[in-house]
């Protein structure tokens, strides 16, 4: 059922659109440059209701966002101990008293699957010897939660693949170190595909609502990779606002670089909605580190009124 805007959240809804200008549009990929920075839209899904504040139809590319989706997939399909033997878990990776990283750091096992080098291992260990064939197996999943297929921005992609100078040279980099299984241009070739799948916040709010559930009534993925991945977006989805991110805002989230932010909340209440919910939010005007400003505005403030941070 379709809820009927509360002054409230549409209050809300002003208030972050008002900060769009404070962010620009990713611009080092020249197709997501020219997006609409005064673009905002926000979806709250539970199981009872679903809330659409501005133009919730607006397709965008998923960009980070798909890194917690195909982590799932990989993992799903691989298990956990096969997974973290390429890629590990941690923000950061060193001991409490580090001093490695004064020098650098060894073997080169990426920390995690949410930065670029964990997402290209990742797309390396999804099943299929193709580029295609590793995408489909995310599409696949996607469709199955959507009902509907999601389709790849070949401008986006293309756009991309032109000036993948530094991700191509990450991917070379964890192929000498063992960290990247098969051939190393099959493995970018498959990430950047999967960071060009397109969506609308409705169905970033459906991913939310999935994860906020551990996949309740869709059961595809394990309940268990489905805490894992959360809590991977709680230490680690939000890059290095990641820390500030858990303590202002305390739900976990991942951003992408296209504007576009999913957000689940296990058990709160939002005007109509209780229980279990998603957010999607996209707003293309990003901030020095690569998260929505209006996006991330209206999160703190959905937080701070409905009281919704984890800790
Ligand atoms: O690999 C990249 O740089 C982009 N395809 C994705 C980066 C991204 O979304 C980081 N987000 N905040």
């Amino acid at each position: 059922m379709q809820q009927e805007l509360t002054n409230k959240l549409q209050q809300l809804y002003e208030d972050a659109l008002s900060t769009c200008q404070q962010g620009s549009p990713a611009d080092y990929i020249p197709a997501l440059a020219k997006a609409n920075a005064q673009l905002f839209a926000v979806s709250i899904a539970s199981q009872q209701l679903t809330t659409q504040l501005g133009d919730s139809t607006e397709r965008f590319t998923l960009q980070s966002i798909v890194k917690v989706i195909s982590f799932m997939v990989a993992t799903e399909a691989r298990g956990v101990e096969e997974v973290m033997h390429y890629v590990d878990l941690e923000p950061t990776g060193d001991a409490f008293n580090s001093m490695i990283r004064l020098e650098s750091s060894k073997p080169g096992k990426p920390f995690n699957p949410m930065i670029n080098a964990g997402a290209i291992t990742i797309a390396s260990l999804l099943h299929g010897t193709t580029p295609n064939e590793k995408v489909d197996t995310v599409l696949d999943f996607l469709e199955q939660l959507l009902h509907k297929r999601p389709s790849i921005n070949g401008e986006v992609f293309l756009s991309e693949f032109d000036t993948a100078h530094r991700n191509r040279a990450i991917a070379y980099h964890l192929k000498a170190n063992g960290f990247i299984v098969g051939d190393v241009e099959t493995a970018l070739k498959a990430y950047l595909l999967l960071c060009s799948i397109e969506v609308t916040t409705q169905d970033l709010a459906k991913m939310g609502l999935f994860l906020a559930t551990d996949g309740e009534g869709a059961p595809f993925i394990s309940p268990h990779i489905l805490k894992i991945t959360k809590a991977l977006m709680m230490t680690c989805g939000m890059y290095n606002a990641s820390g500030k991110v858990a303590a202002f805002i305390g739900i976990p989230a991942k951003s992408g670089v296209s504007g576009g932010v999913l957000a689940c909340l296990k058990d709160a209440t939002i005007e109509g909605h209780h229980g279990a919910i998603g957010i999607g939010l996209f707003s293309p005007a990003i901030d020095d580190v690569g998260n929505s400003v209006a996006s991330m505005h209206m999160l703190k403030q959905l937080a701070d009124h409905y009281h919704l941070s984890y800790f």
